[in-house]
């Protein structure tokens, strides 16, 4: 493609990429919180007999249960658009890998309880080696969860293994790119992290957890860094042109100038022993950026396996189905009730609220 993304598409197929990547971006960062995060807490578990508290982890675990659950909420935006802009693609992957795709649902439910279960009081009365495996079982869902998104992905846009595997009746499909693609996404959750847990722990964080913080987003940052070329090198070379094409190479640009920003942000906070609000800010801006341009990366390499004129047309269909105007009351209508909830959720806390 010779356009910057998404112009060079049709008005309907432009409109929903732009939604998607958008939708993407928010699920991406409420995911990076579950999977660094619960990542952080099992293996502070772990080393607990030894060390002392974990400002941190501690943190982490009190928000799991709301996090996950808003990772999950922000997942079924990007999962309508995907939908509608690769329905073949997308639901051929779905019934190849069958049962073994449905697992994410029993798999997250029991991620849901282990969170859970790791904040009461009755696990922590509990021998270390319940608690490293409640916390560590809570990682390996989400894991899993993770690893079967990307095998689903790739096996949607390889439609030349489809019946191969279909005649093969593999529960598992696997492809070079498969371990550095989830390696980067892993390395890459834990800087969100950093900014997240910053945020939340701006007025209390001593100087050894803001270093922590730091040390968290810079290793991560250098672990993407690294597996993100390791990644570029098992792509097949007309893939990896896509990376270098007009479409998406200034969004590279942009998550590589993202990144960069992260790192200063740290720095300057490692060296000041202090999480500043202004520098959060720069951290935090740096990771949505780096997410919003890796995301514009990862759909046009997508886009160079499919045929767009027929995409094209589908989505104009999709577009001319109707349905606008519902939706827009829909929304409206959710984003006034989340807006009470948050407004009796504050009254509460204030004690406004008496029984
Ligand atoms: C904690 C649970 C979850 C984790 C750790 C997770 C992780 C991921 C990862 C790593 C990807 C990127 C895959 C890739 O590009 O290789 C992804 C994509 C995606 N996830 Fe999630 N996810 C979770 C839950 C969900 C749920 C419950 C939904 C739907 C309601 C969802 C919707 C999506 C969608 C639509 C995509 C894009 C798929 C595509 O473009 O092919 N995710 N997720």
């Amino acid at each position: 493609m010779a356009e910057l993304f998404p112009f060079g598409f049709s008005a309907a197929t432009g409109a929903y990429l732009s939604l998607y990547v958008l939708t993407l971006a928010l699920h991406v960062v409420l995911m990076n919180y579950v999977i660094a995060g619960s990542a952080v807490v099992a293996l502070a578990t772990l080393r607990r007999r030894s060390a002392g508290p974990s400002p941190i982890a501690d943190t982490v675990r009190d928000w799991l249960p709301f996090s996950l659950g808003a990772a999950i909420t922000a997942g079924v935006a990007p999962l309508l658009f995907v939908q509608v802009l690769y329905e073949r693609q997308f639901y051929s992957a779905n019934l190849l890998l069958s049962h073994r795709w449905m697992a994410i649902l029993p798999v997250l439910i029991a991620g849901f309880y282990l969170v859970y279960l790791q904040k009461t009081g009755w696990i922590r009365q509990r021998p270390a080696w319940l608690r490293v495996a409640v916390a560590a079982g809570a990682f390996a869902c989400f894991a899993f969860t993770g690893y079967s998104w990307t095998e689903n992905h790739l096996l949607s846009i390889h439609e030349r293994d489809w019946s191969r595997f279909y005649a093969s009746g593999a529960l598992l499909y696997y492809r070079p790119e498969l371990i550095p693609r989830l390696l980067f996404a892993f390395a890459a959750a834990f800087p969100t992290l950093s900014a997240v847990v910053g945020w939340q722990l701006r007025r209390r964080a001593d100087a050894p957890t803001t270093r922590r913080l730091a040390l968290l987003a810079a290793l991560g940052l250098f672990a993407a860094a690294g597996a993100g070329v390791l990644y570029g090198e098992t792509l097949e070379a007309p893939t990896r042109a896509q990376v270098r094409s007009p479409l998406a190479f200034p969004y590279l640009v942009l998550a590589m100038a993202g990144a960069a920003a992260q790192l200063a942000a740290w720095v300057v906070q490692w060296r000041s022993q202090r999480l500043r609000a202004g520098w959060l800010g720069v951290a935090s801006a740096g990771a949505f950026l780096s997410i919003v341009g890796i995301a514009v990366v990862r759909e046009a390499l997508r886009l160079g396996s499919l045929d767009l004129a027929a995409l094209s047309a589908e989505h104009a269909r999709a577009a001319d189905a109707g349905g606008a105007m519902v939706f827009a009351v829909a929304l409206g209508l959710n984003f006034l009730l989340i807006a009470y909830t948050v407004f009796l959720a504050r009254r509460c806390r204030a004690g406004v609220v008496h029984e």
